[in-house]
């Protein structure tokens, strides 16, 4: 059984076909890369991954059951989603990175929140920080940590890179397969070809709304 299903999913707004007759199957352990240009459907793609949208026509199966059968609350502790546009809260870091122990009624895990700030570059101190004074590219990072802390089992990544360096990038490419080698399924939105094809087994190319046939990479 497929882990997440797209069966003919259309997606329509104001009348305009955003995504067309979507069928695809992603496979637990999956690493898939998405391409395709501006404008095209891959983030509202990601969006129907993780219902935070629904399907205008068509169905989206995640383990065997309807999407919306799904408790929200359960889906989003499986579905990890990294917004293109990363959306931080309250005034400092450690608000942000609090929050995911607080809504599961943990205590804050601070060695695990400065494993992953090494992994990704950041210094210790970058807890304390003001959420306002932060970069683009640091901000990119705080919202990926934030989603990391409790490992999903699938992982939307919505060009989470696109702000970073090079060596940046290659610390979150790092991170992200040693995730997917440890068994999380990885879907990633990206504009860098190159990237596209480092680590995935599947490439997904959606142009207009309508996905090309996947092409297995490995
Ligand atoms: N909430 C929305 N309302 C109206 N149009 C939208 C909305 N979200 C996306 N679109 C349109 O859908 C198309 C696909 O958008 P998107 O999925 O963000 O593409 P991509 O991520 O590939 O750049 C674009 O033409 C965009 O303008
Ligand atoms: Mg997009």
């Amino acid at each position: 059984m497929a882990l997440l299903e797209f069966l003919k999913v259309t997606y329509l707004r104001e009348n305009k076909h955003i995504l067309k007759n979507l069928s695809l199957k992603i496979e637990a352990g999956d690493f898939v890369s998405i391409v395709g240009s501006s404008g095209s459907g891959k983030s509202t793609f990601l969006k129907l991954c993780c219902h935070l949208i629904s399907p205008t026509e068509g169905q989206i199966i995640f383990k065997g059951k309807d999407m919306r059968q799904y408790n929200p609350t359960k889906l989003r502790r499986e579905i990890g989603y990294c917004a293109q546009t990363p959306s931080l809260f309250g005034n400092t870091v450690e608000d942000n990175l609090s929050f995911p122990y607080l809504i599961r009624n943990q205590k804050v895990d601070l060695a695990r929140v400065q494993a992953l700030f090494a992994s990704f570059n950041l210094d210790p101190q970058f807890l304390t920080k003001e959420v306002k004074g932060l970069s683009g590219g640091e901000k990119q990072r705080i919202a990926l940590i934030r989603t990391l802390l409790f490992t999903p089992e699938i992982l939307l990544l919505d060009e989470v890179s696109s702000a970073l360096d090079v060596d940046n990038t290659l610390l979150v490419e790092a991170v992200i397969k040693e995730l997917n080698q440890k068994g999380t399924t990885i879907l990633w939105v990206t504009h860098n070809l190159e990237q596209s094809r480092k680590y995935a087994n599947k490439l997904l190319t959606i142009e207009n709304g309508v996905s090309k046939a996947g092409e297995v990479l490995r």
